[in-house]
């Protein structure tokens, strides 16, 4: 699962993460929502803002667990996620655009984005975790918050 961003964490990086996880709603800058197949979590999906290049830009972050990945899941929480986005980019003040930052190895990360109706601005490096010294080399995706056009192409319904 951590493969392609930044490798396993420790017992305490995992709860200080989960206690920032917590905290966001209440910043009113992003959340951090659970997947749910039926009653069972299966992953987990987020939005966040964050500067990019100068601007005040949405960033968003994607899991699925491995023995429910290939089944669109990712694809049908992304759709959920950039709808709840949209609304939120509705309020005076708010990014204009959603970003995903895939290392530009992960090919499942890198389809979704494209799916989604991301468009590809190319690649860039950038430490993640934040602190952890580690650079990813990734490729820097782009929705247009405004642009309420469908996503390019689709493969049938999202479940
Ligand atoms: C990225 C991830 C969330 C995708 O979840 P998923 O539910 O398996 O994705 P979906 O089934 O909705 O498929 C999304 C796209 O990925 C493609 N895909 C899925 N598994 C793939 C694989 N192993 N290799 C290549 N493409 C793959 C699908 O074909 C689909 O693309 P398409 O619409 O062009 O056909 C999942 O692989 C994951 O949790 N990975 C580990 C954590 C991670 O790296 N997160 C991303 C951080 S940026």
């Amino acid at each position: 699962m951590r493969h392609h961003v930044g490798g396993p964490e420790s017992e305490e990086e995992l709860l200080a993460r989960h206690r920032r996880y917590l905290a966001m709603p209440e910043t009113g800058r992003g959340c951090m929502f659970a997947v749910l197949l039926g009653d069972e979590m299966v992953g987990s999906i987020a939005y966040h803002q964050r500067d990019w290049q100068e601007e005040r830009i949405y960033e968003t972050g994607w899991n699925v667990l491995p023995p429910y990945q290939g089944r669109g899941i990712a694809a049908a929480a992304g759709t959920a996620l950039i709808a709840v986005v949209r609304e939120a980019a509705g309020q005076p003040d708010r990014p204009r655009h959603l970003h995903a930052f895939p290392s530009v190895e992960n090919a499942p990360s890198n389809a979704l984005c494209n799916r989604l109706g991301f468009t590809l601005l190319g690649a860039c490096d950038f430490e993640y975790p934040v602190g952890s010294g580690t650079l990813m080399h990734s490729n820097d995706w782009r929705l247009d918050l405004a642009d309420s056009a469908p996503p390019s192409r689709g493969h049938g319904e999202t479940r």
